[in-house]
């Protein structure tokens, strides 16, 4: 590791290919005691951020770069990897309700480009101007904001009726993993959240399968005897109410 100026040299410009799409690709970097993800957009800029999500600290080694923006893998929020901005949900959700969902920013750090390598600054940059931290504080803390009129799409989006699935039974043997394949639209922000009996039953991987149609890929493991039920349900993660319900009645037995 070289630095010169306040930038680290990090990688190879030859290594740091331009992809976007699901099968893009981030790479992992030493920059002083930090791990910091570059990446290189379709249109030849090398970017530089942070490793975990700023909504629920997720990994974002297995981020996806789409129309130039930085996709978590896990809920699929957006965010601008040259300024930090949070894109999705903050651009489509309603400003109050800011607050439950946690975009926050995504650090970024400048890069600079010369000599066959990718440098990359020691330092993160400040936060986007945009960022406002009062948005995300609980109403109490932030009695400046007006309530709002309804819009016409949360209405549309109030009276959207959610798709309940027959539920599906499952016999799993105590200590082995199951796996759940749940479709994905091609919204980008559409996700399934997935929640099982703690104790039971315990997610132990989530992770986007790029294969048309693609999919979430949700590996359970059975941890006790008995029964539980695993409830997936699909939708944007600001919506209060999901597009789309699947149950799974898991038996849990001994052989
Ligand atoms: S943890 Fe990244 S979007 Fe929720």
């Amino acid at each position: 590791m070289s630095a010169t100026h306040g930038f680290v040299r990090v990688l190879r410009s030859a290594d740091l290919a331009a992809r976007e799409g699901l099968d893009s690709q981030v790479r992992e970097v030493q920059v002083g005691d930090e791990a910091v993800l570059v990446g290189r957009l379709n249109d030849g800029q090398a970017v530089a951020f942070g490793s975990s999500c700023p909504h629920e600290r997720t990994d974002l080694r297995d981020a996806t770069f789409v129309d130039g923006k930085v996709r978590c893998p896990r809920h699929n929020y957006m965010y601008d990897p040259r300024s930090g901005e949070n894109v999705i949900p903050t651009q489509v959700a309603r400003r109050e309700n800011l607050w439950k969902l946690h975009p926050g920013y995504l650090p970024t750090y400048a890069v600079e480009e010369h000599d066959g390598w990718v440098w990359v600054k020691a330092t993160p940059e400040p936060p986007p101007t945009s960022w406002d931290p009062a948005v995300e504080q609980p109403p109490a803390r932030a009695a400046q904001r007006a309530p709002q009129a309804k819009s016409e799409p949360d209405l549309a989006a109030a009276c959207r009726a959610t798709v309940e699935v027959p539920p599906k039974r499952l016999r799993v043997r105590l200590g082995r993993e199951f796996e759940l394949r749940l479709p994905l639209g091609v919204a980008p922000v559409h996700t399934w959240r997935v929640e099982a009996p703690a104790g039971l039953l315990a997610v132990v991987e989530q992770r986007l399968d790029p294969t048309s149609p693609p999919r979430q890929r949700v590996r359970i493991a059975a941890r006790a005897l008995g029964e539980g039920t695993v409830r997936c349900s699909f939708g944007r993660p600001w919506d209060a109410d999901p597009e789309e319900v699947r149950t799974y009645v898991v038996e849990i037995v001994l052989d």
